[in-house]
């Protein structure tokens, strides 16, 4: 019997190997996909890179706040959106992420409104630190017609913010609790997200968290493993995954799984927008879109983005990959396993038959079992996927500094990006 441990290894050879800035290459190409692709994707996802301050632990496409520079980016923004409009391309779901996009409230409340006026938006999402639960932002928030907030909280452990240079700039544990606890009902889903595996991290402050939130009138938290922003950094597996095992035990009366690190206590808008949606459109820098069997990137480089969109209105790609139909097939299975549930038909051959494969394969492996035509994945199999994601993303973190390498290396070395 092979072990636990050596399918684990094997788990994340296999997505280092798929996941690297060899198979996602970096690419120019002449014409943004968007602007050629028949597909229009019913998702929009808006990077806003800024922050007040860098997070040690970030591994996101984010740089130190330059208030001319990210007034100009904004410009930019809008500008994108209207070249995405021409284009033909009509929305329903805006997520914006960072970065912090509260970084310019009145430039959010801007683009959000612009947003509205140009498509029938039915559900917008947007990312927050604490320091945005309070005041005149928080109701600027509400205003702003968001339906989701999704605060990044990390941990409720002063000692844990404060090793993330999180504690001076939004506040102890205890008055972000307070906080949270006052913001709850002004949005249809409020979201936390918090971090476990962080270095020294012990189960008792995991059971803290765990009660902390349970006390919450949260709607959703997304619980992330710590993801080492060096690929070849260390895991901790033994921990993760201890502590992955505990997070879905504590959790398990109040809330169920949307995907393998997302908990949700009813039925909340998922976090993943690449779950929700197997098509997305990405505008900003560093953004990534999936239209049409394309994936692509757009530029890291800030400057390089602002100069561009002020020229042709669409951002220069740093990576573009059209997948072949096998290649479609196995991401739509990754984004559906994802979700923690795998349906084993759609109508697509390929899909179908690798599907059906791992139908039989996820029980005989202790993996998942099948209910009513669909793969429900056990802890086990959910933590072998959260393996596959955590690679995922070390994989797309490669590739933005494989970028921003090459950004620096042809001279557009300023606002490129952290
Ligand atoms: C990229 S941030 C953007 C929103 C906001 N600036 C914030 O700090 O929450 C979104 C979330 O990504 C998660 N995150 C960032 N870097 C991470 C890492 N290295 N490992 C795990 N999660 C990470 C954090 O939980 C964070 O809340
Ligand atoms: S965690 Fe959030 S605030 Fe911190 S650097 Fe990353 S994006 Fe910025």
């Amino acid at each position: 019997m092979i072990s636990e441990r050596v399918l684990v290894a094997l788990m994340r050879h296999v997505a280092g190997r798929t996941f690297n800035s060899r198979t996602l290459p970096s690419a120019h190409s002449s014409e943004h996909p968007l602007r050629v692709c028949a597909s229009t994707p019913r998702t929009l996802y808006v990077h806003v890179p800024f922050c007040r301050e860098i997070c040690p632990f970030c591994s996101f496409h984010r740089l130190k706040l330059d208030r001319e520079l990210a007034q100009r980016y904004f410009d930019a923004l809008e500008c994108e959106l209207d070249s995405h409009l021409h284009a033909g391309h009509s929305y329903r779901y805006l997520y914006v992420g960072g970065g912090t996009p509260t970084i310019l409230p009145d430039r959010l409340s801007r683009l959000l409104e612009g947003a509205y006026r140009r498509w029938p938006l039915e559900s917008v999402s947007v990312e927050a630190n604490p320091d945005a639960l309070e005041g005149e932002l928080l109701r600027r928030l509400v205003d702003s017609g968001i339906h989701r907030l999704s605060v990044g909280v990390q941990s409720f452990a002063d000692r844990h913010l404060e090793a993330m240079n999180r504690l001076r700039k939004y506040g102890t544990g205890e008055s972000i609790r307070d906080r949270l606890a006052a913001a709850a009902g002004m949005f249809e889903t409020l979201n936390i997200d918090l971090i476990f595996n962080l270095p020294t991290q012990t189960e008792e402050e995991i059971r803290r968290d765990a009660r902390v939130l349970r006390s919450l009138p949260i709607d959703q938290v997304t619980w992330y493993p710590l993801m080492p922003s060096d690929p070849t950094g260390n895991r901790h597996v033994a921990r993760e995954q201890a502590q992955f095992s505990l997070i879905n035990r504590l959790l398990a009366d109040d809330f169920s799984p949307s995907s393998v690190w997302c908990f949700s206590r009813g039925a909340t808008m998922i976090d993943e927008y690449v779950i929700d949606s197997h098509e997305y459109a990405g505008a900003g820098s560093g953004a990534f879109g999936f239209v049409a069997g394309t994936l692509y990137a757009n530029t890291f480089s800030v400057v390089d983005y602002c100069r561009r969109v002020a020229q042709s209105g669409m951002p220069p790609t740093a990576m573009v990959r059209t997948f072949s139909p096998v290649e479609r097939g196995l991401y739509r299975l990754l984004m559906d396993f994802f979700a923690t549930f795998l349906p084993v038909a759609r109508d697509d051959g390929f899909y179908d038959a690798v599907a059906g494969f791992l139908a039989r394969l996820a029980p005989l492996l202790g993996a998942g079992s099948i209910e009513g035509g669909t793969v429900r994945l056990s802890l086990r199999g959910r933590y072998w996927l959260l393996v596959l994601m955590r690679e995922f993303f070390a994989g797309v973190n490669a590739l933005r500094q494989t970028c921003l390498a090459a950004a620096h290396y042809s001279g557009g070395s300023a606002g490129v990006g952290a």
